[in-house]
């Protein structure tokens, strides 16, 4: 499907759609329907979980969750699209301590109801701790954000969860907040430590612009993207897939954690290029100090290319994605073969202003900028060197900066 003419009322169609006959008898209540946008992240790569700065943009993929309440039952009913499996569950066991989840549901595996069931928990408790009264309900999920390409399909799922679920429990978090405890159950049911960008941009996005964010503080500030008919950003999916949880994201993580510490400083968003360079004891630690290298430059890139963007220096944004680029490939060591062949097939084009991978890395997709006006050839001549090299096809789609996310009441 091209992701262009895909609007985000689709997953919410079919997420209602999947609430009617799912569960025919329960057609009464009001429906809420909360969609969450996916994300790609145009520079700030690995420097989220450091305190650092990122500059993502909400997309036009998104993940749709389809709520109404059950008024006299005790259990809650959970289904997603295309999957047999569902979860059932009573809060009060879920919520109690040490709480009971559904049968079947394993946390830290990748499946997708430890994320959901997390959400549900997390807002549970501080639900009844602010003294709501809980009532079950019964939950549909549909969504267009590809599962494993590094566009953030959990976040969108974790994010319009939430904003079903809070809505139907009148919990009123600022965004925010919301994301924050999106992230939280990440990191305690889905067993993935993700820094707070994928939640955050899919929870405050604004159509046409990215989102300069700073990790540590949560201030942040959209800034316009370019007109449509002047440049395009565009995803290609290498179709292979990676797995945050499979230990690289963690030991990325834990490495900052430990440069930091032979610098002195509480996280590598306090440490300069300068600092990282001259301290004989971190440069003595190769493997920490390619860490540090690529987390303390990537964040100054970042910042650049947001004024670059501000301006409406293409060339110069361009420039930095590059860098980015190589500095995950060389120093951080997240990127693969794979994504390698996309990022050097479109930057060897003209009409590309800049290429790199996006995401957590080790498969998933790559970001180009492109003048809208190469957006055809480009694609075809990337997705003709990729097939070339790997034998594989790439799944290539122009991308709009999108709205976050967003709460729709209806009526029966
Ligand atoms: C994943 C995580 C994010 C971020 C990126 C890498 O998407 O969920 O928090 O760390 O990887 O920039």
């Amino acid at each position: 499907m091209n992701a262009a003419t895909t609007p985000a009322v689709q997953p919410a169609r079919r997420a209602q759609l999947l609430l009617d006959t799912a569960w025919p008898g329960n057609s009464d209540s009001p429906r809420i329907t909360a969609i969450a946008p996916g994300r790609v992240n145009l520079i700030g790569e690995h420097t989220d979980y450091s305190g650092g700065f990122v500059l993502p943009m909400a997309i036009d993929l998104a993940c749709a969750a389809a709520l109404r309440i059950r008024n006299t039952a005790k259990v809650s009913r959970v289904a997603i699209e295309e999957s047999d499996l569902r979860a059932e569950f009573e809060l009060d066991r879920l919520l109690a301590p040490g709480g009971e989840l559904p049968a079947g549901v394993v946390l830290g595996k990748g499946d997708w109801r430890s994320y959901v069931v997390g959400v549900i928990a997390l807002l549970g408790r501080r639900a009844r701790h602010d003294g709501k009264p809980l009532c079950g309900f019964d939950l549909a999920i549909a969504g267009d954000v590809p599962v494993g390409g590094g566009l953030s399909s959990s976040a969108a799922l974790e994010v319009s969860v939430a904003s079903a679920v809070a809505a139907a429990w009148n919990v009123h978090l600022d965004l925010p907040k919301l994301a924050a405890l999106c992230r939280q159950a990440e990191h305690e049911f889905a067993g993935v430590p993700c820094g707070i960008m994928d939640q955050f941009i899919s929870a405050l996005g604004r159509e046409g612009h990215a989102l300069l964010l700073d990790c540590r503080t949560l201030e942040h500030h959209h800034v316009p993207m370019p007109a449509a008919e002047h440049a395009t950003v565009v995803v290609f999916n290498s179709n292979v897939s990676h797995s945050l949880a499979s230990g690289e994201y963690a030991r990325r993580r834990e490495a900052c954690q430990r440069a930091a510490a032979v610098l002195g400083v509480g996280e590598l968003r306090d440490a300069t290029p300068q600092m990282v360079a001259s301290n004989s004891a971190l440069v003595s630690q190769p493997a920490l100090f390619r860490a540090a290298r690529h987390v303390v430059t990537e964040n100054a890139r970042t910042i650049a290319a947001a004024a670059a963007l501000e301006r409406g220096d293409l060339t110069e944004l361009g420039r930095l994605m590059n860098a980015s680029h190589d500095s995950l490939r060389d120093d951080y060591r997240v990127s693969c073969p794979e994504l390698d062949t996309l990022v050097e097939a479109g930057r060897g084009l003209g009409g590309v202003f800049g290429a790199r991978m996006t995401g957590g890395g080790f498969g998933g997709c790559a970001v180009m900028l492109v003048r809208s006006a190469s957006v055809d050839s480009v694609i075809a001549d990337v997705k003709h060197a990729y097939r070339a090299r790997h034998g594989l096809d790439a799944t290539a789609f122009p991308v709009r900066a999108s709205g976050g996310a967003t709460v729709l009441r209806t009526a029966g």
